[in-house]
């Protein structure tokens, strides 16, 4: 090209195309986020380039208030200038910090291995959310309304009108309530976010939440509406009979922030001049017990101006702390999905059921024509029983009920507002008309994480038990981690989140979704540093109690741990550190000089399998013995957070104290030949996952692990022995039997639900009975995570992706796949911090091929299983041949050093 040419084309912007890219600027793990808390963000970006080999070798980030300041030296708020390194994953922003509602524009060029630099990424920004709480000029506000705080009451309505005189070039709301609110400008709802402000340790930490409200509003006459409803705040909460959790009264905050086309601005707040009722549509909702819609209340003019509310009552004003509000930072609840029924029908019993299909966790919107007062009412259940009857009992006192009134208008449609529900059947009463599956449609609600992992392989068992375990992902993932979305639970228990974790971390982009729970446990933590058995605590009395159980509390310092290898994310670690340590001390000083920590309540290795074969009993693994291994693995990794985050002394004391754990450990459990006390498979898995064993005792545990599986012909693992099992035996020299395991069909086993129709993982190994009869009512969830932490292994072991502790966040990545019969090809991928990770394998009689995929600005060490001795080719020529990376042999297995790009081998 004529150089004259390529200037004037790239004047032009229509130079060909840089071989290098900069794409997926995420802010805190965000893309653009709106309301961000934090002064000095975390930057992070993904490099796109053909070829093979590509690292970073510089950056250049810049920073402006605007979109065209970027442009201009001038203008700019911040340069990084060219920095060197291969950072591109959670790099600080070192511009000035933005004041409350100001927005940073930002971009990043880069400079690879090969010569290449990129052109500026298009750019990203984030906006500073309440950066000092002077902002806050709205006062709280509560309906002057009469209430029976002994029950569930109707949602009440605020609103206020005021007129703009200019054109609004830009505007804010910035809310919270007490309970659960949606908030509408002109009749138009604020944001998709469902469930704000969300669910917090309300009284320490209560997240507002930020909206551009710019389109919603105009010159002359506006209305601000909001409709807050009980929520976790003060409805029926938790279990059976319990209420106004955090407090009696609902209230909302509300501050609208706007600016004119004159460059004037406009403040609206809650203040003594809003008006309140509740004698609107939604007559009642519970988190439990689903909502009461009535049609004939509902005249949606209130939410808009010129609408009479001379009948309403005044409000209260109230002086809560400011202090406690905080930028909202996990993911928001979001509609994810719809779905179409598969069935409609009517059950011997007379009743319209439909089914989803899915076990799925949301409401339903449904469609309705029919005469004032016509009432319809929708219950939500996750099973039929034998009879093909709606089953209801495992939801014990959850209701799960819509109820809804027509209005009798022309065609009506419905959807809660402050309730949700885990279901795969409705059944409908009272249906005006045929039901059709036009009319109904399964909403599928969850915090909208980006989904980042897929699994595949040979076996359609599998593929849907992989199946099963995302959806239980979906229905678990409501604002917090929870234990199931159906019963009168649906609680952030802790031992069931530290099990899952890793497999979540796999799913999806999950890291704002735990950093926001993971700040409750440090304030919800007790005083001598129990952690509660859920967060956000709502079962301890004054702080009290409910709290320090083994496996349980210990997510304490797993889940961080886990963040911080899956995302390379170091802050957590120093967000988590104190509450960590004081979980560890708490322990400690409990177990005292003896070193063995047996004190406290524990659930032990719950739900396991329970044998009543008298010939081989001892499937129960004794408390003490989880506690101990608990005590010793939280020490641990703090010892190896202490070291990350360079705190050398702790480091050192911590990795002392757990030797003398492990040493307490070996006196009181295990026997000089390797027997362990209890002998059990959780008990065996827990000691070989840790490393507790001597060197010279870890084959013979390990052989009498899998004897202890051959004896039974399956597991007997529950919660805390479950998760380890499989890693466990792959990892011992047992990698079939470990894939027998996870193919056997009959109970117990991960696919015997799947055999039983399951779309979900179940709480119980075998929540339907091979007789068809349901487990113990009392406990029998269709739609619990923890035995899905499988997932895990499959990705690890089976695909064979795998992060590095030693360059967390896959900056190195350890891809080591893992054939087993009867599989003949498994896959999966993940979307790591750099892009996208992939490996399939495929057998075929005695020929391997093997593709790999590996993001730019990483490296890998791919082992290929059986390779050793063997031609291996990659794309087409031998591997001696490839130039460029190392490999070696290690028994059977050869080993390759590799950079970005992908691969695609043969032998
Ligand atoms: C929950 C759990 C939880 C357990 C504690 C149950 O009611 O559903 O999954 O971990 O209690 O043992």
């Amino acid at each position: 090209m004529p150089l004259v040419l390529f200037f004037l084309l790239t004047l032009m912007g229509l130079r060909a195309p840089s071989p290098l890219r900069v794409e997926h600027l995420t802010c805190e793990d965000l893309v653009d986020p709106l309301g961000l808390g934090e002064a000095r963000p975390r930057l992070s970006w993904q490099l796109v380039a053909s070829g093979r080999d590509v690292m970073q070798t510089a950056y250049e980030i810049r920073a402006a208030a605007t979109k065209e300041g970027l442009k201009k030296k001038g203008t700019l708020l911040w340069s990084s200038g060219k920095v060197a390194g291969d950072r591109s994953v959670y790099v600080p922003y070192g511009g000035p910090a933005p004041a409350t509602g100001e927005r940073v524009w930002w971009q990043v060029r880069v400079w690879d291995n090969h010569g290449h630099h990129s052109p500026w990424s298009a750019p990203a920004w984030w906006e500073a959310g309440v950066m000092d709480t002077s902002f806050w000029k709205a006062s709280w506000i509560e309906a002057e309304v009469e209430e029976d705080l002994t029950r569930s009451q109707p949602a009440h309505m605020f609103r206020k009108d005021f007129s703009l005189p200019r054109r609004v070039v830009r505007a804010r709301a910035y809310v919270t309530a007490h309970g659960l609110y949606e908030l509408c400008l002109n009749g138009r709802k604020a944001g998709d976010d469902l469930f704000t402000p969300g669910w917090t340790s309300y009284h320490h930490r209560l997240q507002y939440q930020v909206y551009d409200v710019t389109s919603l509003l105009h010159q002359g006459e506006n209305t601000v509406a909001a409709l807050v409803g009980d929520g976790w705040y003060r409805g029926n909460f938790p279990f059976k009979g319990n209420r106004n959790t955090y407090g009696q009264h609902l209230a909302l905050l509300v501050q609208l922030e706007i600016l004119l086309d004159d460059g004037t601005t406009r403040r609206i707040v809650t203040d003594g001049t809003w008006r309140s009722s509740n004698e609107g549509p939604v007559r009642a909702s519970d988190i439990y017990n689903g909502e009461t819609w009535d049609g004939r209340r509902d005249d949606p003019s209130w939410k808009r101006p010129g609408y009479d509310d001379s009948s309403w009552h005044g409000v209260r004003v109230k002086h809560y702390p400011y202090g406690v509000l905080t930028a909202t930072e996990g993911l928001p609840v979001r509609r994810v999905e719809e779905i179409v029924p598969v069935k409609i029908w009517v059950s011997e019993a007379g009743d319209t059921l439909v089914d989803m299909g899915q076990n799925m966790v949301g409401w339903v919107r449904l469609k309705a024509r029919g005469p004032a007062g016509t009432t319809i009412v929708l219950r939500h259940g996750e099973v039929l029983d034998r009879d093909g009857n709606l089953y209801t009992l495992n939801l014990r006192s959850a209701r799960q009920t819509d109820t809804v009134i027509l209005a009798g208008r022309d065609e009506e449609t419905f959807e809660p507002h402050f309730t949700f529900h885990g279901f795969r059947y409705v059944e409908v009463h009272g249906y005006p008309g045929p039901l059709t599956p036009d009319r109904i449609t399964g909403i599928v609600i969850h915090s909208a994480f980006r989904p980042a992992g897929h699994f595949a392989c040979s076996d359609t068992l599998v593929n849907r038990l992989q199946h099963n375990i995302v959806w239980g992902m979906k229905g678990n993932f409501l604002d917090v981690p929870t234990d199931c979305p159906q019963r009168d639970e649906r609680l952030g228990w802790t031992g069931d989140a530290q099990v899952f974790a890793p497999t979540a971390c796999f799913l999806g982009q999950v890291a704002p979704f735990y950093r926001k729970w993971m700040k409750d446990f440090i304030v919800d933590q007790q005083k001598e540093g129990q952690v509660p058995y859920v967060i956000p605590d709502v079962l301890s009395k004054n702080g009290k109690g409910a709290s320090a159980a083994a496996g349980w509390a210990d997510a304490a310092v797993i889940i961080p741990w886990h963040l911080y290898v899956s995302y390379g994310d170091r802050k957590i670690l120093e967000q988590q550190y104190g509450s960590m340590k004081r979980w560890v001390e708490y322990q400690r000083r409990r177990a005292g000089d003896s070193y063995l920590w047996n004190k406290d309540f524990t659930f032990g290795d719950w739900l396991a399998f329970n044998t009543q074969r008298s010939d081989y009993p001892g499937a129960t693994t004794d408390k003490d013995f989880i506690c101990q291994v608990y005590f010793a693995r939280s020490t641990l990794l703090l010892s190896r957070a202490a070291a990350v985050l360079g705190k050398k002394e702790d480091a050192a004391f911590y990795r002392d104290l757990y030797d003398k754990v492990r040493e307490a450990f070996l006196r009181e459990f295990v026997t000089p030949n390797g027997r362990l006390s209890p002998n059990t498979q959780t008990a065996y898995v827990q000691a070989l996952d840790l490393g507790l064993l001597p060197g010279e005792l870890r084959d013979t545990a390990a052989a009498r692990l899998a004897a202890d599986v051959r004896r039974f012909g399956h597991l007997t693992t529950g919660f805390l022995g479950a998760y380890l099992i499989n890693p466990v035996l792959s990892d011992h020299g047992y990698h079939d039997l470990a894939c027998q395991l996870l193919m056997r069909k009959k109970y117990p086993s991960w696919l015997y639900p799947v055999t039983k129709g399951a779309t979900t993982i179940w709480e119980r190994w075998d929540g339907i009975r091979p007789d068809g009869s349901f487990q113990d009512p009392g406990m029998n969830s269709f739609n619990h995570y923890a035995y899905g932490a499988i997932g895990d292994w499959l990705y690890r072991y089976v695909a064979g992706i795998n992060p590095d502790e030693r360059q967390p966040g896959y900056k190195h990545i350890l891809l080591h796949p893992r054939p087993a019969k009867p599989l003949s090809w498994a896959e999966a991928s993940h979307e790591t911090p750099y892009g996208r990770v992939a490996l399939r394998w495929e057998q075929h009689d005695s020929t391997m091929t093997l593709t790999a995929t590996i993001p730019c600005n990483t490296t890998a060490t791919l082992i290929l299983p059986g390779a050793a001795g063997k031609k291996v080719m990659c794309d087409g020529e031998p591997v001696e041949k490839s130039k460029g990376w190392k490999y070696g042999v290690t028994g059977k297995e050869m080993v390759l050093e590799l950079g970005s790009g992908v691969y695609r081998f043969e032998y």
